[in-house]
């Protein structure tokens, strides 16, 4: 493996807690070796050091030091710049000797956590040193970090230059939530269960809630931030990801053409915004000053390196609506932002009320309707809410839910996320990651969205205090359709009200 990007910050983060932890489990083959590039002179010994460190930071459990003594000789380290052709004729010679140490025969999986405008540069280098050309068995892949592009034209680019130079079969988009377990089992849910199918259409669903709220403000990540927004950040990526898999048609196997072509079957069927539309479904927020968790927090213009008149969304509510048969008529609602009461990131399926008719004599006033609630993180889970009688003479109903909670059945295995996705990316297997077509289709999807804004910088920014739930109009999209937001409560047991 070769990390473009070694001392960054997903690196020490993500990427070496993750190989730890894989190492842990056993899952790191035996001919295996790290070689890790950045800018800075280091030698291998100084590289493994610092890692050493990192990772007692950023491990997601104790480490054991038998393990990362063994891992941490798998580390090797080059320097150089990445427009810089020395740089890979260094990476040639360095990836030679791994070969004939480690026995790694010449597979490389090259991973660029590095900025995007590095992308196209580091995959035309590697082609021109000849280190992406797959000989004999050997495979070469790569795998890129979001944000891919940073609207339509910008993806077709990217795709169209990487495309020169390699196969899309060797190219692995990472998005991090396809990472996790609870996304993952989204699938499991629906398709090793056969009494959820039946009603999983527009017959019996009334809408769907998608949500993915954050505590954080944008912490140091300003720059990057203002050229993103919240829109970019979250929505064709990941919530595009929990709207396709919750949406989908039964892939006709695992395979990952099978699975991504039913993903991105719903993303077409997105029914496209006008300008008009927008103006009516796409909603968009920016926190001021506020509270959270009993402490002050600034505004999202006082942030470090944010324009003091910074027009940049931190919060997104849309309303999408999939034109096809499964699902014509039935509301999709998207949101997220940060600096908003609490880190949740779940997909709520509202059933349609059963009729009321038989309890018009009794002292029910209303009927609630049965909600799903797959709880993405944390407290990962399931619950079903219904009503049932509560004891006594008279017909009154409590609304109670069914709940099942991960780690009260297979236990909480500490992990970052991207476990899953370096095995499967040196294992080549891509149903967990995106495609090029998908990556388009999802931009195509927000365009008009994005042009809109752009049209038209928002009047009205700041909109929602740091430490609420978004701007009043997120909450307005629903009223006007006779719906609200779920509330969103701390604990799953929270769900169950007399
Ligand atoms: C990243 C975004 O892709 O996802 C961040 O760039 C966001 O802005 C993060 O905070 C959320 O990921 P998670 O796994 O914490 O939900």
């Amino acid at each position: 493996m070769v990390i473009f990007g070694g001392a960054g910050d997903l690196t020490k983060r993500k990427l070496v807690p993750a190989l730890y932890n894989l190492a842990a489990t056993g899952l790191l083959g035996e001919s295996f070796a790290v070689v890790a590039i950045a800018r800075s002179e280091m030698t291998h010994d100084e590289y493994r050091q610092r890692m050493a460190a990192d990772l007692r930071e950023f491990a997601t459990g104790p480490i054991d030091p038998a393990i990362w003594k063994r891992l941490e000789k798998l580390f090797y380290y080059v320097h150089g710049d990445f427009a810089d052709p020395g740089t890979y004729s260094r990476l040639k010679t360095q990836l030679a000797e791994v070969d004939t140490r480690h026995g790694t025969n010449g597979n490389y999986l090259f991973y660029l956590a590095t900025a995007p405008e590095f992308f196209s540069e580091v995959v035309c280098q590697l082609s021109r040193t000849g280190l992406m050309r797959e000989e004999g068995e050997a495979w070469r892949r790569v795998v890129i970090e979001k944000p891919f592009g940073r609207d339509l034209e910008s993806a077709r680019r990217l795709d169209h230059e990487l495309m020169h130079v390699i196969r899309e079969r060797q190219i692995f988009r990472i998005d991090h939530y396809l990472g996790k377990e609870t996304v993952q089992n989204i699938m499991a849910f629906r398709f090793a269960n056969g009494i959820f199918e039946p009603v999983w259409n527009r017959r019996y669903v009334d809408h769907v809630q998608i949500t993915s709220t954050e505590e954080v403000g944008v912490e140091q990540r300003g720059g990057y931030y203002e050229t993103a927004g919240a829109l970019r950040d979250m929505v064709p990526n990941h919530l595009f990801q929990l709207m396709t898999l919750t949406a989908m048609e039964p892939p006709i196997s695992f395979q990952a053409d099978a699975v991504r072509d039913e993903q991105t079957k719903v993303l077409t069927a997105i029914q496209p915004m006008s300008a008009d539309d927008v103006s009516r479904r796409a909603i968009r927020g920016q926190y001021g000053e506020g509270t959270i968790d009993q402490s002050h927090v600034p505004a999202y213009r006082a942030e470090p390196k944010v324009r003091t008149d910074s027009a940049t969304e931190t919060y997104v509510a849309l309303k999408m609506l999939i034109d096809n048969w499964r699902w014509a008529d039935v509301p999709f609602y998207l949101r997220t932002g940060k600096r908003l009461p609490r880190r949740v990131t779940e997909i709520a399926i509202q059933f349609k009320p059963a009729p009321f008719v038989l309890f018009r004599d009794t002292p029910v006033e209303r009927l609630s309707p049965n909600r799903l609630v797959m709880h993405i993180q944390p407290d990962e889970g399931i619950t079903l809410r219904f009503s049932a009688k509560v004891p006594g003479p008279h017909v009154h109903l409590g609304s109670v839910s069914m709940d099942f909670k991960y780690s009260d059945y297979f236990g909480a295995t500490p992990s970052t996320g991207y476990e899953r996705l370096l095995y499967d990316a040196m294992e080549g297997d891509a149903t967990l990651f995106q495609r090029g077509d998908m990556v388009e289709t999802a931009w195509s999807v927000v365009e008009p969205i994005l042009q809109a804004w752009q049209a038209t910088p928002p009047r009205d920014f700041p909109n929602y205090a740091a430490g609420s739930w978004g701007p009043a109009a997120a909450d307005e999209l629903l009223r006007r359709d006779g719906r609200q937001w779920r509330e969103i409560k701390s604990e799953i047991k929270s769900e169950i009200k007399s």
